[in-house]
């Protein structure tokens, strides 16, 4: 299987890229997480590349001073990393609509034959940017890096996947969403298919449900125009939460061929039961709507907790639990997978002993755990609850930015999404968007609506990743 798409506009391109060029160089994305991947990439993998941003304000003392800024914030403490990043920088200033920006660039591209675009800036602007690279001549031998949310719903992401695809073919598309370069993520695809004690677990014969959180103790803080315009569901749910789903659930990649994987994680994706409203409670957390940005009558969804029923052999009849939200008790990303309690009461204990679970932790700490029954000290056959817990060291992953910029620079797709996966994560959502009932309000700091309960199969319970 070859990647999708068609596959006209750019040559295919080889090698690894000579020139890297950032849309947005001003914004959030850039100060956040640009400089410090790029800074990274200086560091530890001696890129040298001409850097260039491209914005509608400011000059090249101001980019540099930014960077320099964003470096200390993000604790580069090393003077030599931020001097070789500062004087990698060039600025091209203009707008997005105005082809004269477009030729500054290719001129300050000087001789670079095969620049990466990174496009970080809102999807809207993505139609107009790419025609603009290809008629200044700026798309010739290049690579485009875009950001998520790819499109706003099915309808808008396959219109931008054609827009994009008139200029660049498949591969040199790289549709990014950082959750796939972190080391957490990465290990649930390789924990589960480097050992085999899971394989035999993996199924409907052995799991009652699987469940992820990923709640967020912040607020939309200073996101609120960005945020209004998305809700929960666009922002992590179709993108994040869904690549999380695919790499649990997907069968084992076979063969060797770059696309495998990416195979697998489409094809799961594919197979769940398009969502409706009644699979979904929404919620808003109250004081959202004085937010600066945020409609005043905003019905957006802060929260959400949803099921997914994922229509597979390996998978019927287990729901897939999601509940993630702004304003919530706690900052963590969990997996938990319940398994079904023994068929028979052994021992006769008076309490029915929970049943035995996986939990991945993703973030903000890394550690996968079992949770079983042992038998408590003493003459009873009683027993009590025990984790078998293993913790990641952190320290010598690189963050997923870098990760994934240095992917890009050397053309490897394997950790971006491809076009049919964000198409069929969008069909997976695409019913619940912009849902006109307004959602239930809540406490900031709480679990959220409390109907988020009502979700639930008789006896499964939401899980606090505390
Ligand atoms: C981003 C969302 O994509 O992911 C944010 O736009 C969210 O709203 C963030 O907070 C979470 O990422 P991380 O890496 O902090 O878990």
């Amino acid at each position: 299987m070859t990647a999708t798409g068609s596959n006209h506009g750019s040559a295919n391109v080889a090698g690894v890229s000579d020139a890297l060029v950032f849309f947005g160089a001003t914004g959030d994305l850039a100060y956040r997480q640009i400089f410090p991947a790029l800074a990274g990439l200086i560091r530890d993998e001696d890129v040298d590349l001409p850097i260039i941003g491209v914005a509608r304000s400011g000059d090249l003392d101001s980019l540099r001073d930014r960077a320099r800024r964003s470096l200390q914030e993000h604790g580069f403490a090393d003077e030599d990393v931020t001097r070789k990043l500062v004087e990698s920088l060039q600025y091209v200033k203009g707008s997005d609509d105005d082809i004269e920006t477009f030729h500054a660039l290719r001129r300050a591209l000087g001789d670079a034959k095969h620049p990466l675009h990174y496009l970080a800036i809102p999807p809207a602007l993505f139609s107009e940017v790419v025609a603009n690279l290809e008629a200044s001549g700026c798309a010739a031998g290049a690579r485009v890096i875009v950001e998520k949310p790819f499109g706003n719903d099915l309808a808008s992401a396959i219109a931008l996947n054609e827009t994009v695809h008139r200029v660049f073919a498949e591969p040199a598309i790289f549709r990014i969403d950082h959750y796939l370069g972190k080391e957490a993520v990465l290990n649930l695809l390789y924990f589960r298919f480097a050992n085999t004690i899971l394989e035999p677990l993996w199924n409907r014969d052995h799991i009652s449900s699987v469940q992820i959180n990923m709640p967020e103790a912040l607020d939309v803080a200073d996101r609120g125009a960005f945020y209004d315009r998305a809700g929960a569901i666009r922002d992590v749910v179709q993108n994040h939460l869904l690549q999380v789903v695919s790499l649990l659930a997907m069968e084992p990649p076979s063969g060797q061929t770059p696309e495998a994987v990416r195979n697998e994680q489409f094809k799961i994706i594919d197979s769940i039961h398009p969502l409706a409203p009644d699979d979904v409670v929404r919620g808003q957390y109250a004081g959202y709507r004085a937010v600066e940005g945020v409609a005043p009558a905003s019905t957006t969804e802060t929260f959400a907790a949803l099921w997914l029923f994922v229509d597979t052999w390996r998978w019927g009849g287990v729901p897939f639990y999601i509940r993630t939200g702004k304003s919530l008790p706690v900052t963590a990303t969990e997996v938990r997978v319940d398994l079904k309690p023994p068929p028979q009461a052994v021992f006769g204990e008076a309490e029915p002993p929970d049943a035995d679970y996986l939990r991945f932790r993703l973030s903000p700490d890394m550690s996968i755990s079992i949770g079983a029954r042992a038998k408590a000290p003493g003459e009873a056959m009683v027993g009590e609850a025990v984790e078998l817990f293993a913790a990641h060291q952190s320290g010598t992953e690189r963050p997923a930015y870098q990760r994934l910029i240095s992917d890009a620079i050397r053309g490897d797709q394997s950790l971006f999404a491809r076009e049919d996966w964000v198409e069929a994560a969008w069909r997976v959502v695409d019913g619940v968007l912009d849902d006109s009932r307004p959602p239930r309000s809540y406490q900031p700091g709480t679990w959220g609506p409390k109907e988020s309960a009502s979700l639930l199969r008789p006896g499964d319970e939401w899980h606090d990743p505390a």
